[in-house]
This record gives C-alpha cells, sequence and structure tokens, in this order.
C-alpha cells in the first residue's frame, strides 16, 4: 500500500491515539460507535441466521471454514482494491509492535481466497466449497443497518467457471433469507469480463461527461478512480443522470452475455423472484461477469440489502495462485438479516427450552438437589435455581420458563426417599419413589414426543393418586399435598422473587 494512503488509517507505532483525534477524555465507557452488543435475549434470532446458514452449506456441500480477523493490510489493498471506499476510508488499519501494517477484516473474501492459496487447495477436488460466519469491521458512517462492527455469513467456491454455479449460489442465499420468512428479491446483473467491461467504461464516461456539472462530488471523484460506481450513486440529483446511462448488458462480448443467459435460464428454472438491474455493479474490485444482490421485497432501492455477491474469476491469480482459477461467492449480512427477522414477529424458539425444573427445600434437600442434577443433565432438559432458598420463587421461576414438569426435594423427601413431581400442563402433583425418577421423567416426557406443548395425562392414575392427600413436613411448617394447582399454573402472584428462605402457604407447591 502506497505510504501516503496508509497514513490515512494508520496510527504511528507506539502511540495511544490517533493524530488528529481529541482524546475521549472522562466519558463513560460505553461500546464504539457503530458497535453494539448482542443480548441473551436477542440470540434465538442471531441462532435462527446462524442455523440457517449452516443447513444450507450442509445442503449445498460447503465446509466450515475459519480464517483469522486480522491480515496483513496488503491483502485488502490486492484484492478488495485499492480504489475501493473499503480499502481508502473504511478499514481499521494499524501498525502492529513489530512494524507490520496490519487491518482487520472489512470482508471474508479475501482470507478464504488466501487460505485456499496458502493451504494448496488446488490439488483438492475443484470446485472447493468453503463458508464463514463472523464478524467484519468497517469505518463506514453508522445508520440504520450500517456498523461498524457487523456479521456475514459468507460462501465462496473456488475453482469451477460454469454458470451452474452462480445460479446455485444466488438460488442458496435466496434460501436462506426466505427459509427466515423473509420475502426478498434477488438482483442481478452481469458486469463482463476486463474486456468487455473496458469498452462499457468509455461509454460511461463519454456520457456522465456531458452531465458533469450536476453529478455530487463523490461522483466527480468517481469519474477519475472507478467509473463502474457511478451507477451505485444515491443523491438524488445523480439518480436522474444513472436512467440513462449506457447499461453494461449491451456491451457484453458472446462469452459473456452466453454465460449471463445461461445463469438467468437457470434461474427461470427454479422459479426464483429476481429483477434484472443493469445498475447492480458492486463496489469491490475483483467481480467480473454474474454480480447480485438481495434486496428485501419492501427495499425498492436497496439502500439495506440483505446480501450481495458475484463471480470472481481473476482474484486468485491476482493474489498469487494459479492463473484463471475461476470463483464466485456472496456474503449475507447477519445484522440485516435479523433485524428483517424481528420485523417479520414470527415467533422464534427459544434456543434452550428445559423440559424440568429441579425445586428444592432444606439444607439436605439442596444436597441432594446438587447431586441430582448431575445426574438428570446428562439425559433431560433441566433447569434449576439452587441459590435461591425459597421454594415459591422457584416455583415462579418453573413457570416463567413454562417448564413441563417440576421436581420438587424437601426434607421430608429426602427422609422418605421420594421426590415430588408436579405436571405444569395438567396441574397434577405426584409422590414419587426417588430411585424411579428418572424411568418416571422419560416415561412422561414420551407423551410430549410429536411435541404439540399439551400433555396427555393418565388421568385415572392421576386421579387416584391425589385422591388421599398427603402431608409435608419442611421443618419449620407442614404442607399439605393439594391438586388444585391454579395458584401457579394460572399465574397466582408469588410475592417477590428471591426472598430467600421464604416459606410458601400451605397448598402453594
Ligand atoms: P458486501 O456487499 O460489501 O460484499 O457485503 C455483503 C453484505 O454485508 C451487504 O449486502 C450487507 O448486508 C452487509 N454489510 C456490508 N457492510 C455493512 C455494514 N457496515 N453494516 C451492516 N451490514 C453490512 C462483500 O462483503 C463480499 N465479500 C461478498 C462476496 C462474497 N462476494 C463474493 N463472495
Amino acid at each position: 500500500m502506497p505510504k501516503q494512503q496508509l497514513k490515512k488509517h494508520t496510527m504511528e507505532k507506539g502511540t495511544q491515539e490517533p493524530k488528529k483525534r481529541a482524546p475521549r477524555g472522562k466519558k463513560e465507557i460505553i461500546t464504539i460507535t457503530g458497535m453494539r452488543d448482542i443480548l441473551p435475549q436477542d440470540q434465538k434470532y442471531w441462532q435462527a441466521a446462524i442455523n440457517s446458514t449452516h443447513k444450507i452449506a450442509a445442503d449445498y456441500g460447503y465446509g466450515l471454514i475459519e480464517t483469522p480477523i486480522l491480515e496483513y493490510t496488503d491483502l485488502y489493498v490486492k484484492s478488495t482494491g485499492k480504489g475501493t471506499d473499503i480499502v481508502e476510508k473504511e478499514m481499521f488499519a494499524f501498525m502492529d509492535q513489530g512494524g507490520d501494517h496490519i487491518s482487520v477484516r472489512p470482508e471474508g473474501t479475501p482470507g478464504v481466497v488466501r487460505a485456499y492459496i496458502q493451504h494448496g487447495m488446488i490439488n483438492l477436488p475443484q470446485p472447493v466449497k468453503m463458508y464463514y460466519i463472523g464478524p467484519m469491521f468497517r469505518h463506514e458512517k453508522p445508520q440504520n443497518g450500517r456498523y461498524r462492527q457487523f456479521f456475514q455469513s459468507g460462501f465462496e467456491a473456488i475453482g469451477e467457471a460454469g454458470p451452474t454455479l452462480d445460479a446455485q449460489l444466488i438460488l442458496m442465499g435466496y434460501n436462506i433469507i426466505n427459509d427466515l420468512g423473509i420475502d426478498a428479491v434477488v438482483q442481478v446483473n452481469s458486469i463482463g469480463c476486463t474486456v468487455c467491461r473496458e469498452e462499457y467504461k468509455k461509454a460511461l464516461l463519454k456520457y456522465y461527461k456531458q452531465h458533469s456539472k450536476a453529478l455530487c462530488e463523490n461522483c466527480l471523484t468517481r469519474m477519475a478512480k472507478n467509473p463502474m460506481r457511478l451507477l451505485d450513486c444515491k443523491e438524488p440529483s445523480c439518480e436522474a443522470i444513472k436512467e440513462n446511462a449506457p447499461q453494461i448488458l449491451d456491451y457484453l462480448d458472446d462469452e459473456c452475455k452466453k454465460h449471463f443467459m445461461k445463469v438467468l435460464e437457470y434461474l427461470d428454472e427454479l422459479n426464483l423472484p429476481y429483477a434484472l438491474n443493469p445498475r447492480i455493479v458492486r463496489g469491490l474490485d475483483y467481480y467480473n461477469r454474474t454480480v447480485f444482490e438481495y434486496w428485501a421485497a419492501e427495499d425498492l432501492e436497496g439502500k439495506t440489502a440483505l446480501g450481495g455477491g458475484g463471480r470472481f474469476d481473476g482474484l486468485v491469480e491476482v493474489m498469487g495462485g494459479r492463473e484463471k482459477t475461476p470463483a464466485c461467492g456472496f456474503s449475507l449480512g447477519l445484522d440485516r438479516v435479523v433485524s428483517k427477522i424481528r420485523e417479520s414477529e414470527v415467533l422464534m424458539e427459544e434456543i434452550y427450552q428445559p423440559d424440568i425444573f429441579l425445586a428444592q427445600l432444606g439444607e439436605s434437600a439442596k444436597k441432594k438437589a446438587l447431586v441430582l442434577y448431575e445426574k438428570l443433565r446428562k439425559d433431560f432438559k433441566m433447569s434449576q435455581a439452587f441459590y435461591k432458598d425459597s421454594l415459591k420463587a422457584q416455583l415462579e421461576q418453573a413457570n416463567k420458563l413454562k417448564v413441563k414438569y417440576t421436581l420438587i426435594l424437601g426434607q421430608k423427601e429426602v427422609s422418605d426417599g421420594t421426590i415430588m413431581l408436579r405436571d405444569m400442563n395438567g396441574a397434577v402433583q405426584e409422590v414419587i419413589d426417588f430411585n424411579k425418577i428418572e424411568a418416571e421423567l422419560a416415561k412422561r416426557l414420551e407423551k410430549y414426543s410429536g411435541d404439540e406443548g399439551v400433555a396427555v395425562i393418565d388421568t385415572e392414575e392421576t386421579k387416584a393418586a391425589m385422591s388421599s392427600k398427603k402431608k409435608h413436613d419442611y421443618g419449620d411448617r407442614v404442607v399439605e399435598e393439594t391438586n388444585d394447582f391454579q395458584d401457579f399454573g394460572g399465574g397466582a402472584s408469588f410475592g417477590g422473587d428471591d426472598a430467600a428462605g421464604d416459606a410458601p402457604a400451605s397448598g402453594d407447591y
């Protein structure tokens, strides 16, 4: 990377703050601008997007690759392109303690191509198909759907030139989004090869020169540096000019045209909702031929594309790999995908939905419960709150967790060698032989297989068990078994959350 350019986004070795910026001062320590926490309650949306990625990867035979988050800056200068916005303005780049120019990855494709070359994957059966999920970093102006740390899931297939691969990759990205219930339209274009693109660039420049007075500052720079990006401008004044600009499709040579027609033919065959969009040029240097983006159906201008990709037939060679190694891929912006999942208000399954809650009351019961839990967690989806002494608080938690059964172990049960099993759906409570609890739980959970969420209770058996009310002695109080469970199935209040040692009123459990 040229020295002056590097200066723009590197800190001098050993300094703590970027030169021009005033120190942050004694501000509260919060997340860095454009970066955010993904909290436990949001994980179900993220897991859905991640699971959908893994599922599609398995369906189409892609292997997971993890590349480092830090790479030499040169990797991105060579691949993403030194004239691109990403490399010019957006990389978190610095000089490390050893004097090397390092960048925090702004995208995943260069790292995957580097790995393909570095590990001699050219010797494997081609194409080599890899996918990744992870954070990317771009110092962009934060705004809706645009962050400085964001997550991508990406797919790259290296070593295959045929249009079937392009169509299949387009389909895969669409499937990931569609399986999540998001309505999207694929925007497709071809930007040809270097030869046809040169002809096109000349025609484009000729056209834009006639309108240069009306262009925004950025477009004037683009004219000099990267004319294809003129078509990407979202400024209203430039939009009108873009309307009548020459279209790349008219400049494709025979081979590029044939390739693109085949891609479209396969997309038609697959009935994929796509729009031919001559304005899609993509902002990275390595693309050729097929390029595409995924836009949410209501995002008519593609302001926050859900993903994008295309062919990059020249990149392996540019990076020092074997000549003429074709490739194609795409990445999805998971932050945007997740935001769409949320908007759709589809009910997401909780990541971990326990079936059984183990509650305890009294010191000896707590000790026994600690050990029992270690046994049960191996075969059942369990939950507990052993740090709470109040039975009321524990039962409230069990209720909130919507478990199917709660096991209750008190001092009386410890001395009797029993345990109480409470059915949270059927409002039935029974005393079970402690040694038979695993078999009992397995038997009862079977009723939920095929999971409609409602247990079929063996009513005669349980009624009989419940007809004789038993008394339990919990040290300072005696509790009578009850079959009146409206109190905690139906949401009666149990008072404060964790009042240690709170005694449940008789019949509260
Ligand atoms: P990209 O278009 O730069 O392509 O990024 C892909 C997707 O990442 C975008 O469509 C968007 O959803 C998301 N994205 C990008 N920047 C941000 C941001 N600042 N905040 C939130 N989301 C963002 C690439 O990165 C290429 N590597 C794609 C590719 C793979 N081409 C071939 N293989």
